[in-house]
C-alpha cells in the first residue's frame, strides 16, 4: 500500500462488533508513543486516493509487553470515514499517525484531587479506559468515577474490563451507567447535567462535588460538555487551564 506522510500502516488483528454501530478495532505493527488518555489520528484513502483521516482515542494502556493499539468507534453512516472502518477485517491495513495528543493523561490531574470524576458519552469512554487501566500510573485519587452516558443499555461496552479495574482499584472505582433511552431498573436515567442538577449522580456515586477536592476530566458528545460544563460552575468548579489549575477539563469529539 502507498506511503502516508506522518502514518505508520498497521494491520487489523480483530474487530469487535458491539452493536451495528458500535465496534473496536485492534490494529498491530503500528509502533506508538503515547500517554493514556491520548489520541491519535486513523486514515484511509479514498477511491480516488485521497486520503481521509480522523482523530481516535486509544484505549488500552502503552504497554512494554503488547504492541498493539485499540479503538472504540461508532459509525456513522453518513460520515467519510467510519463506514469504511467498519468494513475492515483481520488482515487488512489502516493508517495509523505516528504521534499522540490530548491533554486527558494522568500528568494533568492535580496531585490535591481526592474525588477524579471521569464523565463520558458514547465513546468518550475510551481515553478514561485507557487512563484507569496503565498499570504504571494509576490514579493516585482516593475516589474515582467512571460515569458513562449513553442511549441504550447494548451501547455499555467493555463490561468485562470495567469489571476488572473495579476489582484492581479495590473499591476506589465506581462505575455509573447512565442510559438515556430506555428506563432500567438499577441504572441512572436521563442525562449527565440533568442528574448532576437534580443530585442523582453524587447521590449514586456517595460523593459532593468540591472545588477543592474534584477534578472532573469530560470526554463525547459536545453538547453534553457545554451542557455540563455551567452546571459544574454553578456548584464553585472552574475550568482547569494549565498555569492556573482548576477543576474541569475535556475533549470534544467533534
Ligand atoms: C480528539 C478526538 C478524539 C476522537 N476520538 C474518537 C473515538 O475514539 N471514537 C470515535 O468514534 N470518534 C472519535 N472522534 C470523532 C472522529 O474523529 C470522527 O469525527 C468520527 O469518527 C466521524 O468521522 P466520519 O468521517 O465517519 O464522519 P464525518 O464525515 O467527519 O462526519 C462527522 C459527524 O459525525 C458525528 N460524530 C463524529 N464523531 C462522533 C462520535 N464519536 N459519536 C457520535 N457522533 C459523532 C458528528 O455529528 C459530526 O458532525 C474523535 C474526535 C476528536 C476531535
Ligand atoms: N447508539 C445508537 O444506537 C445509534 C443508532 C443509530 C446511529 N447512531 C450513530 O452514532 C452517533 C452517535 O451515537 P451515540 O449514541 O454513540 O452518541 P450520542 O448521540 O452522543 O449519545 C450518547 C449519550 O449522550 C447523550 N447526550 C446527547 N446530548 C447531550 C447533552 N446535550 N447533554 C448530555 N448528554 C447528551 C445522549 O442522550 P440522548 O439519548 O438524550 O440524546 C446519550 O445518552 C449518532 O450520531 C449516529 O450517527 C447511533
Amino acid at each position: 500500500m502507498t506511503e502516508l506522510k506522518g502514518f505508520n500502516l498497521a494491520r487489523v488483528e480483530k474487530r469487535v462488533d458491539w452493536t451495528g454501530e458500535l465496534f473496536s478495532l485492534r490494529l498491530s505493527g503500528a509502533p506508538l508513543s503515547f500517554k493514556a488518555g491520548q489520541f491519535t489520528k486513523l486514515a484511509l484513502l479514498d477511491d480516488d486516493g485521497t486520503t481521509i483521516s480522523r482523530a481516535y482515542s486509544v484505549v488500552n494502556a502503552p504497554s512494554e509487553q503488547f504492541d498493539w493499539l485499540e479503538f472504540l468507534i461508532v459509525a456513522n453512516p453518513q460520515g467519510q470515514l467510519t463506514p469504511k472502518l467498519q468494513k475492515l477485517n483481520t488482515g487488512d491495513t489502516v493508517y495509523v499517525g505516528q504521534s499522540a495528543h490530548g491533554d486527558l493523561t494522568h500528568d494533568t490531574i492535580p496531585k490535591q484531587a481526592n474525588d477524579l470524576w471521569l464523565l463520558s458519552t458514547g465513546t468518550g469512554i475510551g481515553p478514561f479506559l485507557s487512563l484507569l487501566d496503565d498499570i504504571n500510573l494509576l490514579p493516585h485519587s482516593d475516589n474515582i468515577v467512571l460515569a458513562h452516558g449513553v442511549r441504550y443499555e447494548k451501547d455499555l461496552v467493555y463490561q468485562y474490563l470495567i469489571e476488572q479495574l473495579q476489582n484492581r482499584y479495590e473499591g476506589r472505582l465506581r462505575y455509573l451507567p447512565i442510559v438515556s433511552r430506555e428506563t432500567l431498573n438499577g441504572k441512572l436515567n436521563g442525562r449527565i447535567p440533568e442528574l448532576i442538577s437534580s443530585g442523582a449522580l453524587v447521590d449514586r456515586a456517595g460523593l459532593q462535588f468540591s472545588k477543592d477536592n474534584s477534578f472532573v476530566m469530560m470526554c463525547g458528545n459536545p453538547e453534553m460538555i457545554k451542557d455540563t460544563s455551567p452546571v459544574l460552575q454553578q456548584l464553585g468548579l472552574e475550568k482547569y487551564r494549565a498555569q492556573t489549575g482548576g477543576n474541569i477539563i475535556y475533549e470534544r469529539y467533534w
